[in-house]
């Protein structure tokens, strides 16, 4: 059975009738078309599909879109401001920390809920934070140099 779900999206609210079991995952992906957040595992476990739930990560393939109800949804879609990149995501460009890019939408959102939390976040801050977002392409170090380059403790 649909019912009538509000919450905010990448700062805009959004209204939607919808099945309130469905996984977040696929509202973003279907209803929305913002398709930047990823399917890897669908079991909680990779990460590829964080997003923040008020301003904290999130593995949106495991949370049901009647939990997100009133509360607000930031996407990899809402990091961008008036067609710049976040300075996050350059890092990650500029560093390049990513190959395939499939689980780099998951990663930058891990990071980025870790420096809104922990702005001066440090070496081992990073890797506890970002140690169950999986990369198969390997590209970890690389991942944690970038966003070592955004943590203020680095600069
Ligand atoms: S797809 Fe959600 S954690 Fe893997
Ligand atoms: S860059 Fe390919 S999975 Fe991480």
């Amino acid at each position: 059975m649909t019912e009538l779900i509000e919450f905010k999206l990448n700062n805009k609210t959004v209204k939607l009738n919808v099945d309130g079991d469905r996984m977040l995952l696929w509202v973003l992906r279907t209803n929305f078309g913002l398709t930047g957040t990823k399917y890897g595992c669908g079991e909680g476990f990779c990460g590829a599909c964080t997003v923040l739930i008020n301003d904290k990560a999130a593995r949106s393939c495991s949370i049901s879109v009647r939990s997100v109800k009133g509360k607000e949804v930031t996407t990899i879609e809402g990091l961008m401001k008036k067609g710049k990149l976040h300075p996050l995501q350059k890092a990650f460009a500029e560093n390049d920390a990513l190959q395939c890019g499939y689980c780099t939408p998951g990663m930058i959102m891990n990071a980025y809920g870790l420096l809104k939390s922990k702005p001066k976040a440090t070496y081992e801050e990073i890797i506890n934070e970002m140690e169950n977002n999986f990369c198969r392409c390997g590209a970890h170090k690389r991942i944690v140099h970038a966003i070592q380059t955004e943590s203020v403790e680095a600069k």
